[in-house]
């Protein structure tokens, strides 16, 4: 166990998604070239994806030494203090590489076990590079936008909830993930995909959209935002796997949660 305070954890990870991020910045006005595919065609890797996450690696060496580290670019370790960083250096990789501005390095700092079911997220932060937004939270301490602190609201208007969701990479899953768009429209009144996981869980938080769902996500891609989204008094749930093993991400404003986490399964 640790005595870790939330609140410089949090500051670590702000500190170390803003150089994190203008070092992805200035890569993608430079100009990004894939460096790998992985689990499917349409997952990809690029040179940033890898440096990124290695310039975040070698600050949390110095900082914080005896930490645990499990990132999406590289090996994990898990540490001697009971206190891992999850890191996604870039999520919204796809995004970033056909020059779409939205993506965002997402650093947490979990307690416990580097399982999302069970540990505990001490700090969280997203940095979205191209908009200069930082989502950050601490846990017991409320969620920011910079120095906004965020409140979702209780519930949606009469109009339906405006839901975000994502898909897998793997072409054998989007049936499925189609499915689950068709049986949430009733509670919806749009759709919208934009392609960062964290990005999405962060809009909750903000009011930007009343709730988000996604099958599939791996734990750096929510790990960061699942507390800003409960800091700020919403709603957010890893739901059982599929037979494929991928388990479904929920995050919504409280008046809706239980309803699309009935309709978004299975
Ligand atoms: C992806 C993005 C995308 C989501 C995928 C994630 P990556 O993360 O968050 O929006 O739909 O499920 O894998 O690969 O860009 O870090």
């Amino acid at each position: 166990m640790t005595d870790a305070d939330p609140r410089e954890l949090e500051n670590i990870g702000i500190d170390l998604a803003r150089e994190a991020g203008q070092l992805a910045r200035e890569r993608r006005s430079a100009g990004v070239s894939i460096a790998a595919t992985k689990s499917a065609l349409a997952d990809i890797v690029t040179d940033a994806d890898r440096e990124v996450e290695a310039l975040i690696r070698s600050r949390l060496r110095e900082l914080r030494p005896a930490d645990g580290f499990l990132g999406e670019e590289s090996d994990a370790d898990p540490g001697r203090s009971g206190i891992t960083w999850v890191v996604d250096p870039i999520d919204g990789t796809v995004n970033y590489a056909y020059g779409i501005p939205f993506y965002a390095v997402s650093i947490a700092a979990v307690q416990g076990t580097s399982d999302p079911q069970t540990w505990t997220a001490l700090a969280g932060a997203v940095y979205v590079p191209s908009l200069d937004e930082m989502f950050h939270a601490a846990r017991g301490s409320g969620a920011w936008l910079g120095d906004r602190r965020l409140y979702v609201e209780a519930d949606v208007s009469a109009a339906g909830a405006l839901l975000a969701t994502g898909f897998g990479y793997d072409p054998a899953t989007h049936a499925g993930d189609l499915g689950r768009v068709a049986r949430v429209m009733p509670i919806a009144r749009d759709i919208r995909r934009m392609g960062a996981a964290s990005i999405d869980l962060c809009s909750v938080a903000a009011g930007r959209v009343d709730g988000y769902f996604e099958r599939g996500l791996k734990p750096w891609d929510h790990a960061a935002a699942a507390l800003i989204v409960t800091e700020a008094g919403g709603r957010f749930a890893l739901l059982p796997a599929d037979d494929t093993g991928r388990v479904l991400v929920i995050a919504a404003v409280p008046g809706v949660f239980d309803r699309l986490s009935t309709l978004a399964q299975p």
